[in-house]
This record gives C-alpha cells, structure tokens and sequence, in this order.
C-alpha cells in the first residue's frame, strides 16, 4: 500500500478510480439536462478531482418518475422481501470487496484520515446494510382483537418513494443510514449527495447496479442545495423526505412538506454535545474519551462533544490534559499513516471554524491552544482548545463543526444537568464518572436522543439515534430507524 505509507506531501494519489462521475436516473448513467456541471475538489490540496452534473427540477423530475413507477409497478414491488434482503446483502459483499477502494475515494473527496476511512466510516457502512438485510423478511404487522365479529390486522407498508438528502461528513455512512431501511422496507429511492463529496455514493450506487437492483429504486442526483434538494423536498410525488445537515435547512425541509403534500418529514440536525467529567473518574480515560469526542473526523460530527463540562475539583488538571492531547494531535495529509486529522472538507467550513475561533477570542474565553490555520494549502485548522467558555458565549451555544473545543466547569450534578440542558440543541451527552447513580442522572435527565456512559461515539446500526428538541425528529438505525419507512396500515374483515 504505497499511498497509504506516503511521506507527508499533501498531494492527490493518481491511481484512485474516481468512478462514474455521472448521475444514476433508472439505471443509467446520465448527465444533467441542462448539462451543467461543478466542479468536486480535493479539501487536502485545493485541486480539482473532477467535474459532476448540476442537477435542477429537470432532473429532479425524471428521478422522481423512475422511482415513482419502480415503485407503483414492475420487478421491484413483486420482489419477495427474502429476495430484497438477498439483494442488500449482496451490496454488502460487494461493499466489502472493494472497500480499500471505496476509502481512499472517501479520503480524497472528503479529507478524512484513509485510517478512519479505512477502519470507521467502511466497516459502519458495510454493517449497517447488513444489519437492514436481515430486517428485510421481519417486516411484520399485527393481529388485534378488536370489539365485535372482525378480524382486524396490520400491515407495515412501504413508505413510498423517498427523498433523501444527505450532507458530507460520513457520506459513505449517511448513505447506508438512508438506503438500508428504505430499501429493507421495500421504498424506492432518490438520493441527493451533498456537493462537497459526490463520489463514493456514485460508486456504490456503481456496485447496486451490479447487486442487481431494478431500474428505478435507486436514484442519485449530484447538485445543490437549492437547485437540486429543494425541488426534491417540495415534490408532490415523494412520499416521504429524509434529510441530514444543517438545522436551518431542516426548517426549510419542513417547510416544503407543509406547503406540498405533507410527505413525511425525518430530520437528523445539529448539535452542542455535553460531555460531562466528574472528578471521580479516571481522568486520563475521560482525556482520551473528550479528545475523541470532539476531535474525530475534524470536528465534524453532528453529536459532536462540543460543550465539555469539568468538575470545579480537578478542572485545572483534566484541562492541562485535554491540551496536551490536542497539541500533540497529528495534522497532515490523510492518506498519510501518522495523520489523526486532515483538512475541514471545503472552504466554507473553513471559513466558519475560523470565525469561531475570532468570536471565542471576542468573547472572552482563554484559548489555550491551536487558534490557526496549519498550513498555507488545504483546508487544515490548527486543533484548538478555550477554557472559561460560558453556555451564552458564541462558542459556547452554537454549533461549530471543526476542531474547536470549548471546556465549562460546573459545581455538582444538579448545576451541571441544568445547564447541560441549556441549549436548543438534543442530539447526544456523555458522562464519565464512577458513580453509577451520577450516571444514571444524567442519562435520565440530560434531554438528548443518546447518551454514553464513559464512552463516546458509540454507534452500532442496531442502536437508534437521532435528537430532541432543534437537533431533529425522528430516529436513524435500529427498528425505530425502520419505522420511519413504513405506513402502518389497518385491515378489518368481517367475520
Ligand atoms: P446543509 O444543511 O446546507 O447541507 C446538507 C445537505 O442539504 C446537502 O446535500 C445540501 O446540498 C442540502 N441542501 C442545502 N440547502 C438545501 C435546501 N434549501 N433544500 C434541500 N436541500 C438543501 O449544510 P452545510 O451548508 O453543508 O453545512 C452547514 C452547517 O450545517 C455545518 O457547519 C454544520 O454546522 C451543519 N451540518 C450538520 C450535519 C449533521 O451531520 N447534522 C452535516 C453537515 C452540516
Ligand atoms: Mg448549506
């Protein structure tokens, strides 16, 4: 593995397959009617990785009648659910056996780490379509004993055909997330990828194809926001629409359901993550853990452990800790072995991260270290620590997304779940602590859709996730995930 060795030269590897670069409407490889295209670029080195199609309502249209007609007739709606289930874990397999391939795609257009690539977002994608495989056959209603001479049932259904939109941070992953239980329910699908990183979900769709699924159920439209996922979102032939990113362009998701046809509405939003130490644990295991949970993928995680609260006792001690473990951290190239973080995946969220380091300095906190830019090419952001951050400053309440940590400290756990609480947000919260009655507190009343017990970032596909409050609605994996892609229906026979 030649690349995976490379010195630290920031430098695209020539001999990644970039895949078909194409949209897939009905089985086919097609560009944009308009036959406009934008350009995808490498966020480690600024260069261009290649050109996709800027899809608009046209092309909007055609997805949505392909998938419309894949789903009111044809091979797929007579498929066996065995037989749907057969198909994912083929794609699975087919996953898998290119995996190698698949991550360093994923390194280039996204910037992360081929290690994480390679080790993460690869082995969570793969379970999770094997998780949903098996779903496939146990999608199943009820009996009901019902009042009076009836016999009365349920039916889980398909949902219909769906939207999905998805955002850039684990695009492999957000993409499984969406088609494991839309495909395991039988739904039929169209993807909208985000503009930042069209291409690995083009080559899994490149692998579907070859899995064998029918034309039509699979759809994946490259464009923006705008033009592309809004017309998708507004679309009076979607059943229902799925969508990760911004919570600011979840409302607007809303918004076009409530003005269209109230197509169902799943929502996986932002978040300001409590991670909360007490000064019982053990401090160097709940470093690492805070290093992690905000460092990973370089800050850019929804549940990101963005808000971290000390015990007053040991503040001074664990903050000493977290630094040292961010000044160490190994910023370079992503393909290179050493590196623990590569660039933000584009300039705008460059940009972003470094505003919030100039409203952290404004605002008064202490920033302890990091604070820049790493180097004069790629999108790289020094890992940066502030102390004395409080829940009204910037940096403190709102979302970031980038390697910016702010540390609170708090007195006992009453202060802490209060002001855990403090904030609009309710993706994830985590607590470390020996106490099993502190822990079992917070995990009660932090109101948070996940909460870890001394660990962070724990995701497996059999375990819901998803946010309270402007952090979402509704749960991504496991049943509840399932649940959101079927209509319940009710079947009453008199006897
Ligand atoms: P975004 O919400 O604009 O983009 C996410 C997806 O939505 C992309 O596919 C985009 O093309 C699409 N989109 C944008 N506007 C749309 C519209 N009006 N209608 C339909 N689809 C639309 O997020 P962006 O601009 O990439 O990042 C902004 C911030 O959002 C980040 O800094 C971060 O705070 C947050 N974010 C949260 C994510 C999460 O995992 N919850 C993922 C990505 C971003
Ligand atoms: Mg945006």
């Amino acid at each position: 593995m030649s690349v995976m060795n490379a010195p630290s030269a920031t430098r695209a590897p020539v001999d990644i397959p970039i895949g078909p670069a194409k949209m897939l409407i009905n089985n086919e490889w097609v560009t944009a009617q308009s036959g406009k295209t934008f350009a995808t670029i490498n966020p480690a080195t600024e260069e261009l990785i290649t050109e996709v199609p800027d899809a608009d309502l046209r092309d909007v249209e055609l997805a949505v009648a392909a998938a419309r007609r894949a789903f009111d007739g044809g091979a797929w709606r007579k498929m066996s659910a065995s037989e749907r289930g057969r198909l994912m874990f083929k794609l699975a397999d087919l996953i898998e056996a290119n995996k190698e391939e698949l991550a360093r795609l994923e390194t280039l257009d996204n910037g992360k780490p081929l290690n994480d690539s390679l080790n993460a977002d690869l082995p969570l994608t793969i379970a999770c379509y094997r998780y949903y495989a098996g779903w496939a056959d146990k999608i199943q209603g009820k009996t009901i004993p019902i009042n009076g001479p009836f016999f009365c049932y349920t039916r889980h259904e398909p949902v219909g055909v769906c939207a999905q939109i998805i955002p850039w941070n684990f695009p492999l992953l957000m993409q499984a997330w969406k088609w494991g239980p839309a495909l395991a329910a039988g739904c039929t699908v169209v993807m909208k990828v985000a503009e930042q990183t069209p291409l690995s979900a083009l080559r899994v769709a490149e692998l579907a194809l070859e899995a064998g699924y029918p034309p039509g159920v699979i759809n994946v439209l490259t464009g923006q926001g705008p033009t592309a996922g809004a017309p998708l979102a507004r679309h009076m032939d979607v059943d229902k629409v799925a969508f990760t990113g911004s919570t600011e362009v979840g409302h607007e998701i809303m918004k076009a359901s409530a003005e269209s046809n109230l197509k169902r509405v799943t929502l996986e939003l932002g978040g300001k993550s409590p991670n909360i130490v007490f000064a019982d644990t053990d401090l160097d295991k709940a470093a690492d853990g805070a290093h992690f949970a905000l460092f990973f993928n370089q800050g850019q995680c929804c549940c990101a452990g963005s808000r971290l609260y000390v015990e007053e006792s040991v503040h001074e001690e664990f903050v000493a800790k977290v630094v040292e473990r961010a000044r160490n951290r190994k910023v370079g190239d992503p393909f290179a072995n050493e590196t623990e973080q590569g660039p933000q995946v584009d300039k705008a969220q460059f940009d972003k991260v470094l505003k919030y380091i100039e409203y952290g300095n404004q605002d008064g906190a202490n920033m302890l270290c990091g604070g820049g830019r790493k180097s004069d090419r790629g999108y790289f952001i020094e890992p940066t620590v502030f102390d004395n951050v409080d829940e009204d400053m910037r940096i403190g309440k709102e979302e970031i997304f980038g390697p910016v940590l702010s540390v609170l400290s708090f007195k006992n756990v009453d202060d802490v779940i209060q002001r855990a609480n403090k904030n609009l947000y309710g993706l994830a919260a985590a607590v470390w602590t020996r106490d099993i009655e502190k822990a079992h507190r917070v995990a009660n009343e932090v109101r948070a859709g996940t909460v870890w017990v001394n660990c962070y970032d724990v995701f497996d596909a059999a375990a819901p996730f998803g946010g309270y409050k402007l952090s979402g609605i509704g749960r991504e994996l496991g049943e509840y995930g399932l649940a959101n892609y079927t209509e319940i229906k009710t079947v009453t026979v008199k006897l």
